[in-house]
């Protein structure tokens, strides 16, 4: 079996992050989205991994470069533009031969893994197997409906009135008998060829598409709720470990990790949370659920429930929570005695300040 991993997407719900680095980067638990994706896929026992980048593939191959370094070997498959889930397929045609594939959105996040229902598909081996999730509200989701052992009677992507609450989740199984079913189809409303169209096809012409509901956390991280949120459940599972110095004045609680480099100096770090490497905590309280990225600096501050990027300063900020803060930007107080915000945000980022 083979992977295809979808890695391009413009990634527009999670501005101002996505202007300048691609969505499936976005650090979780300090590690991005697509190598915790890639790591799942590894351990499925694949390794022959398709990578399909849009226009920030330069980005993406330096950070996972051959794939050597995860035990897998990666093949760049480039997306002239954002055509549809179900195009990626087509151009990887070459790439996927006559192999059997597992396809995997390269910002959906299974931390409990697929492997059962990759067991479940090489056993039965039907032309294809979608996994869905049972959720409140499906309408931004592909829908399924299923029969009583489980089998696919009809999707939808994306329906103003959903028939039943179970969302795709963005992990397919298909046999070869998906290409004929991708050259068949023709783009959505919003211009796409999708996936879910080209899985209903094989449905409509008979063929046996079966689904797995999957029991474990799921999160699609396109917008910074959802990044937070799998940050806080990730987080749930870390083990402490200090590779860096923590000063006798400092205090950490419960499972934390200091990398290497990194510096705790006069602080209370409350687990879950990571201090990246080479970054400097000072006079500060930071945690449960908080992850500084490497370089970052944080000083006189309190800090919880956030994710800092690389390279952050927080200055002085007394109470700052659920917060998503970009690479090398800064958060500080106004000079002494002020009675006033001042701010220097970027395009589409948001800013809540106490009233
Ligand atoms: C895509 C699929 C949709 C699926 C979702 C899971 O949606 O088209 O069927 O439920 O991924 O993350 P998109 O993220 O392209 O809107």
């Amino acid at each position: 079996m083979k992977a295809l991993v979808l890695a391009g997407g413009s990634g527009t719900r999670l501005r101002p992050f996505s202007y300048s680095m691609p969505k499936q980067l976005i650090p979780i638990a300090n590690t991005p989205v697509l190598v915790h994706v890639l790591r799942a896929v590894r351990d499925l026992g694949v390794t022959k991994v398709g990578v399909v980048v849009g226009d920030r593939g330069p980005e993406i191959e330096a950070v996972l470069g051959d794939g050597s370094r995860l035990g897998l070997r990666i093949t760049y498959l480039h997306q002239d533009a954002p055509r549809g889930l179900a195009h990626t397929v087509s151009i990887a045609r070459d790439f996927l031969g006559e192999d059997d594939f597992v396809m995997y959105l390269g910002d959906n996040m299974l931390p409990d893994g697929v492997t059962g229902i990759a067991a479940e598909f090489a056993a039965h081996r039907p032309a294809a197997q979608v996994v869905v999730y049972k959720v409140p509200d499906p309408r931004s989701f592909g829908v399924a409906e299923l029969g009583p052992d489980g089998e696919v009677l009809r999707l939808v992507e994306k329906p103003r009135e959903p028939r039943s609450d179970l969302a795709l989740v963005g992990v397919y199984f298909f046999t070869p008998a998906i290409h004929a079913a991708v050259d068949a189809i023709e783009p959505s409303e919003r211009g796409e060829l999708e996936i879910t169209d080209a899985v209903q096809w094989l449905v409509s012409s008979g063929a046996d598409v079966r689904a797995s509901q999957y029991g474990g956390y799921w999160k699609d991280t396109g917008t910074v709720e959802d990044v937070l949120a799998c940050n806080r459940h990730l987080l749930d599972g870390l083990t402490g470990h200090v590779e860096g110095h923590v000063d006798a004045g400092s205090v950490l609680v419960g499972e934390v990790v200091v990398e290497a480099g990194a510096r705790v100096l006069r602080s209370r770090i409350e687990g879950p949370a990571i201090i990246g490497a080479g970054t400097v905590v000072e006079r500060s309280r930071v945690g449960p659920h908080t992850s500084l990225g490497r370089g970052c600096r944080v000083t006189g501050s309190r800090l919880e429930g956030s994710i800092a990027l690389d390279e952050v300063s927080v200055t002085g900020v007394r109470d700052l929570r659920d917060s998503l803060i970009g690479r090398a930007a800064s958060v500080g107080t106004t000079g002494r005695g002020a009675d006033h915000h001042r701010l220097v945000v970027g395009d589409h980022a948001r800013v809540e300040v106490v009233a």
